[in-house]
């Protein structure tokens, strides 16, 4: 076991510092930018299916679902498509409205989530198409769907999903790409900027990395803290849902995710100065009203630990602790800003003593329903 980890102290942290190749490796041979090729191979004989669907539906669990949310704005954004992102548990137990035109995405590491693979089932007998994208290879999810494309993450082992969630939303990214393309929703410039932009992807998430120390001694001041709010808006929205599943699953922490902008119907009567606030604050479109929410937060003297783009200004002077992220295309931003805060939830549950690889109660892969 000790050789498997490469001398890192535990399997979660190995995953972490991974992503830039399990990132490279989800695009290997489906993506090259200087003469603008993408192909997925096991989906070319399927993009007209989804270049034609009016709606897909994405299902999925845990960390896995919280991929689907990012990519329900990227495939809405470039292939104008309306997306639905369901809990596999939900869908399968309701009377969905499904039939044979609709698209179904399947999200899963291991491909053997029971209520996943119950959700592809209902929805195949309803005629819809089901594509999957699972890391394990020839697992029952894997088999069940009519095509799909594979993460390539590697062996997770960490029972907290880190690198196989960067996977999947790069595996995501480059199929709302592909459907863009054949419908003809997006622009050849924007189109060629995305695919260079991929590209870079590992050697900024590298750059994250040098980050550590820091986040290292972010996690040593709240070590203790009892609750935590993470906000986003936008895609960063379900960055903020991953970065609090990572740290009540593996420190025991209370921590609840929000969009920032919904902090004012509840989780604002929670700040006082004993509240950490982790902010996804990086430039993007909704920058200025994350700046106000910021304000209101602090006005509250929550403390608050930023995750911001290199090179801002403005936000470092407002909050207590800054985390810098390089600066990417806006669509890709969740697979850099989540970065740190895997790193936070890593360093508090080793720094509370938890057995980080395998938390209490918890299963990698829940073949139950
Ligand atoms: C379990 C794991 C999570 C994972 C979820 C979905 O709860 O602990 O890390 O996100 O199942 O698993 P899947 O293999 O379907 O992605």
């Amino acid at each position: 076991e000790t050789i498997e980890k490469g001398g890192y102290d535990h399997f979660m942290i190995k995953e972490i510092f991974e992503q830039p190749r399990s990132i490279a490796d989800s695009m290997r041979g489906r993506l090259r930018a200087d003469d603008g090729h993408l192909q997925l191979g096991g989906l070319s004989n399927y993009l007209d299916k989804l270049a034609e669907s009016d709606r897909i539906v994405i299902v999925g669990c845990g960390t896995s679902w919280h991929a689907g949310l990012v990519a329900e704005y990227i495939f809405e954004e470039l292939a104008r498509v309306n997306v639905e992102v369901e809990y596999a548990s939900e869908f399968r137990y309701r009377n969905p409205v499904i039939n044979e035109k609709d698209v179904v995405i399947a999200i899963s590491q291991s491909g053997e989530t029971a209520d996943t693979l119950a959700a592809i089932e209902l929805a195949k007998s309803k005629g819809a198409t089901i594509f999957g994208v699972c890391n394990v290879v020839g697992s029952s999810i894997a088999r069940a769907t009519h095509a799909g494309a594979y993460t390539h993450a590697g062996p997770e082992i960490g029972v907290a999903s880190t690198k196989a969630f960067t996977a999947q939303v790069t595996v995501l990214t480059l199929i709302a790409i592909a459907t863009a393309k054949r419908k003809g929703t997006i622009s050849e410039e924007t189109y060629r900027q995305l695919l260079i932009e991929l590209e870079t992807i590992p050697a900024k998430v590298e750059k994250v990395f040098e980050n550590a120390d820091k986040i290292k001694e972010i996690a040593f001041i709240f070590t203790y803290a009892r609750n935590f709010i993470y906000l986003g808006r936008g895609l960063n929205f379900p960055v903020a849902l991953e970065g609090a599943l990572k740290l009540k699953e593996i420190s025991y922490i209370h921590a609840e995710g929000y969009p920032a902008a919904e902090m004012k119907h509840g989780p604002i009567a929670l700040i006082d100065e004993d509240m950490p606030v982790v902010f996804l604050a990086t430039k993007d479109g909704s920058y200025e009203k994350i700046v106000s929410n910021i304000q209101e937060v602090k006005a509250r003297k929550g403390r608050v630990i930023g995750i911001v783009t290199e090179g801002d200004t403005l936000i470092p002077g407002m909050i207590d602790f800054v985390i810098e992220v390089p600066k990417v295309h806006e669509l890709l931003t969740p697979l850099v800003s989540v970065i740190p805060l895997q790193l936070l939830s890593y360093y508090i549950a080793v720094m509370r003593g938890r057995n980080v690889d395998q938390p209490r109660n918890l299963a990698k892969s829940v073949t139950v329903e």
